[in-house]
């Protein structure tokens, strides 16, 4: 019997660096990833891919293969079961039919998954995935983005296509000065360290999936709905996960390891290579972005018209919205922007990390840098004078808008006073030199969640919520939030995510994780507090409190709400070779109260890596005679090494969110918003070259 007071005030655990709680077992390899866990009597599924980028499976040759060593089953269309597809899932779609595999002979795209050996062994699913021979009735496929094919269209999604204010062409027609360019980011892929695995079993009439995934119940719930089980006979779990930068949610090897499952009636785990993750698991689209900006001869903006089209494959719709990032970012007098889409015979892109802030930040900001220069007006100037009061398209007035104070800051701490604007004259032996400066946002969203709250009879706490530490450090910011909650010392606090069956919460994404927990832990956290009365005493199981934020969420007021950055760059270019190399970057961002500010830092100088890694690095290329990848590897896929990763710096300005219990905004994604424009600003700044297709490479850059 223990007293059940929480006793001491608040902690002030929250904005205290903290090391991650599952440190340790990550370094000593104690914490196991989706594809370690033992399973006793576990078979290994191989997903065998499509050869041709369009046509029919006209069939599979499973005879043979089933006479090789330890092969259990074949599964592709003929004999896969009928899946349910026709629903909407938790984040508003339908689902990719990439990922619910075997449905029909049709095939869509290259890598298009036409069958799953399973196997006693890895090895043995292997060797016969590559024996089984599949024969297609090939027919032409199309593959060529261009903003200039006639059979583009607006986009659907979770964004309005179009949003216009004013006569953009009137105001063009006023304008002193005008840029009018078109800008293009090439296909990336989110290439995180883990491949995605996933191993289903039956347990006593329950399905359950341990997997690699952005949150559980996203993926039990569309496991339940595709094969038409009862909610409550789904758990999925996800301990611990290598990255997912949105790729990981419902994929194909979940959907058929679950179906091997059901047929063997034993464990079966499925492992994605990172060959087959190329074209199963989603990618960032292309975009080719168009740009008008017209503005007095101060600078100040009278049109805004920005343009992108993505593509998609012919079987799912994503759209990555580029032209949506403008449209918090600066007021004119007349704004257009429109997201277009075009389907082509391709894998379906998806969500990456910053989908459509990241390449459409690159357009924008590299445009921004363009007029600043033909009007003569300092970069950094220019945008504070197209500050908007409020939303500039919405109207409505801001949660918080903290821009400006980035870049005095930063601006402070670069050393950006005395810029001497002239490009191409700063030299230093084979090398010019350039710096260079743009601005980023993101969205700063709150989502419904459920969190539980356990007052344990050893005076600790027990938290349970179905979130997912993505390597984010999200375990390890909730104990911080659990603790002031609760006011104790975080060592009481022991935070359980990765369950689904803790019941419905966000998922690691849209930057909206950590804040959409860390609110249903508060909630459920302060309750418990006034529940033990001082003095008190807590019985054997505890003392449990259930929060959901649906409620609280819903009543949020219509506000522009989003965090915010100041990316600076300085780069060094090699006029002999085209080299380019990033010599340092600082960004200062605005978003929200900082957590932990050891893991936030660390997230935001990620995401400026990979602002790094895709002006300079990132580019997956089409073959067009087969539809497929050159490269799909980490080998021809380049990204940023610690050799092209200079000094990188993030710091952040106070920014709390008013409206949020925890003051927290968000921070996953805004760290890679307008990184990549600050160094092509440089680059141009170093060079006198403006680059409008990225990457940068060094063959574009002679
Ligand atoms: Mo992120 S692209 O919302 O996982």
């Amino acid at each position: 019997m223990t007293t059940a007071t929480t006793g001491a005030p608040a902690t002030g655990a929250v904005g205290t660096a903290h090391t991650r709680v599952e440190g340790r077992d990550k370094v000593t390899g104690a914490a196991r990833y989706a594809a370690e866990i033992p399973f006793a009597e576990l078979a290994h599924g191989w997903l065998v891919l499509s050869t041709v980028a369009r046509g029919r499976v006209v069939s599979v040759g499973s005879g043979p293969v089933l006479e090789m060593p330890g092969v259990l089953t074949v599964l592709h269309h003929g004999n896969a079961p009928r899946l349910e597809t026709d629903y909407v899932g938790m984040l508003g779609a339908l689902p990719d039919p990439t990922a619910a595999v075997f449905q029909d002979d049709r095939v869509p795209h290259a890598g298009w998954p036409v069958a799953l050996v399973v196997a006693e062994t890895s090895e043995q699913a292997r060797e016969a995935a590559e024996a089984l021979v599949v024969i297609y009735e090939q027919e032409p496929h199309d593959i060529a983005f261009s903003a200039r094919r006639p059979d583009t269209y607006p986009a659907g999604g979770h964004l309005p296509a179009l949003a216009e204010k004013g006569d953009l062409e009137a105001e063009l027609a006023a304008s002193a000065h005008v840029v009018d360019e078109e800008y293009n980011t090439p296909e990336e892929h989110h290439a995180m360290m883990e491949p995605h695995a996933a191993t289903a079993l039956w347990d006593g009439g329950r399905l359950e999936v341990v997997d690699s995934n952005q949150g559980t119940t996203w993926v039990a719930d569309e496991l339940a709905r595709m094969f038409s089980l009862d909610a409550s006979a789904v758990r999925v779990r996800s301990e611990h996960i290598g990255g997912g930068f949105g790729s990981k949610g419902l994929r194909a090897h979940q959907v058929s390891a679950v179906m091997a499952a059901t047929a063997l009636q034993r464990p079966v785990r499925v492992v994605l290579t990172r060959r087959q993750m190329f074209s199963l698991t989603g990618y960032r689209s292309p975009t080719t972005q168009r740009i008008r900006l017209g503005a007095d001869p101060d600078g100040r903006l009278r049109a805004l018209d920005h343009r992108s089209l993505n593509q998609t494959s012919t079987v799912w719709e994503f759209v990555e919205p580029s032209a949506a990032v403008a449209r918090t970012l600066y007021d004119a007098d007349a704004h257009r922007t429109e997201n277009r889409v075009v389907r082509l015979d391709v894998p379906s892109p998806t969500w990456m990390r910053a989908p459509g802030e990241a390449p459409g930040s690159f357009a924008v900001e590299s445009a921004i840098d363009e007029l600043a220069e033909r009007c003569g007006v300092d970069p950094i100037e220019l945008r504070l004078r197209n500050e908007p009061e409020l939303g500039p398209v919405s109207g409505l007035p801001f949660t918080g808008r903290n821009l400006a104070a980035c870049f005095r800051e930063g601006a402070r701490r670069f050393g950006w006073a005395g810029r001497d604007p002239r490009p191409g004259v700063r030299r230093e032996g084979r090398w010019l030199l350039g710096t260079g400066t743009a601005a980023g946002s993101f969205p700063a969203m709150a989502m419904p969640s459920t969190a539980a709250v356990t007052a344990e009879p050893d005076g600790t706490f027990t938290v349970r919520i179905s979130a997912a530490d993505i390597g984010t450090g999200a375990r390890t910011a909730l104990t911080l939030v659990a603790a002031d909650a609760l006011s104790v010392p975080t060592e009481r606090v022991r935070v359980h995510i990765g369950d689904s069956d803790f019941g419905p919460a966000m998922i690691a994404g849209g930057s909206a994780g950590t804040r959409s927990w860390a609110w249903a832990v508060t909630a459920a956290a302060g309750e418990l507090r006034e529940r033990l009365a001082p003095g008190g005493t807590v019985p054997p199981e505890g003392i449990t409190v259930r929060s959901d934020t649906t409620a609280a969420v819903g009543a949020l007021a219509q506000k522009e709400r989003h965090s915010y950055g100041a990316q600076f760059a300085e780069v060094a270019v090699d006029v002999t070779t085209g080299e380019v190399r990033v010599r340092r970057m600082l960004g200062i961002f605005a978003a929200g109260r900082i957590v932990n500010p050891l893991t936030a830092r660390a997230q935001l100088v990620g995401g400026m890596i990979w602002g790094i890694s895709m002006a300079l690095h990132e580019e997956a290329v089409r073959d067009s005679a087969s539809g497929g990848l050159y490269g799909a590897d980490l080998a021809g896929y380049h990204v940023a090494s610690h050799a092209d990763v200079p000094a990188v710096e993030a710091d952040w300005v106070d920014d709390p969110d008013p409206d949020d219990p925890v003051g927290i905004k968000g921070i996953g994604e805004v760290g890679i918003v307008g990184a990549a424009a600050a160094v092509a600003n440089a680059v141009r700044h170093a060079t006198g070259v403006r680059h409008r297709s990225l990457p940068i490479r060094p063959d574009r850059v002679l």
